[in-house]
């Protein structure tokens, strides 16, 4: 799968996510349930843009940086990253659910500006085969995410 594909494929992975975080955030009834969705949201966020970054972002730094993209979608995750922070400082429920319908607002704009900027220029600029093997490691990258994830929450056995 192309690395332009993967992208399109995630993003579509977490609308999904996001629609049913959404829904469960209005059902949620106390501002610990918010900050853990919130937690949730910032968790797969992670894993996706350290992907993205890795597999095309920075393989295509040289080029973007020619017209000014680059730079701007790396501080647009450190703004989803704040965002997201200023949830688990809210000072009640309300905020702090309207915090984070913000930042999934915003998220899901920041993937359409994505398609729209990143897909065509890294459709000109590489090979169909070079962005085969991109695709390929950030998958492979991906699965391997998941697995340390899961060994990170087993509980330690007892000696
Ligand atoms: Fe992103
Ligand atoms: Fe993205």
């Amino acid at each position: 799968m192309k690395a332009t594909d993967v992208l399109v494929s995630q993003h579509a992975f977490l609308r999904g996510v996001f629609a049913v975080i959404e829904r469960e955030l209005y059902r949620a009834e106390s501002l610990e349930e918010v900050k853990t969705i919130a937690r949730l949201v910032e968790g797969f966020k992670r894993s996706h843009l350290e992907g993205e970054e890795s597999f095309l972002f920075q393989p295509l730094d040289a080029l973007l940086r020619e017209r000014g993209q680059t730079s701007h979608l790396y501080e647009q995750h450190k703004e989803h990253a704040a965002l997201l922070k200023q949830v688990q400082t809210a000072p009640n429920i309300a905020e702090a659910r309207s915090n984070l319908l913000l930042a999934l607002r915003i998220l899901r704009a920041h993937f359409k500006e994505e398609e729209r900027v990143v897909i065509p220029t890294a459709l000109a600029a590489f090979q169909p085969e070079s962005l085969e093997t991109l695709g390929k490691t950030w998958l492979e990258q991906a699965v391997l995410h998941i697995s340390e994830d899961l060994v990170a929450s087993q509980p330690h056995p007892k000696v």
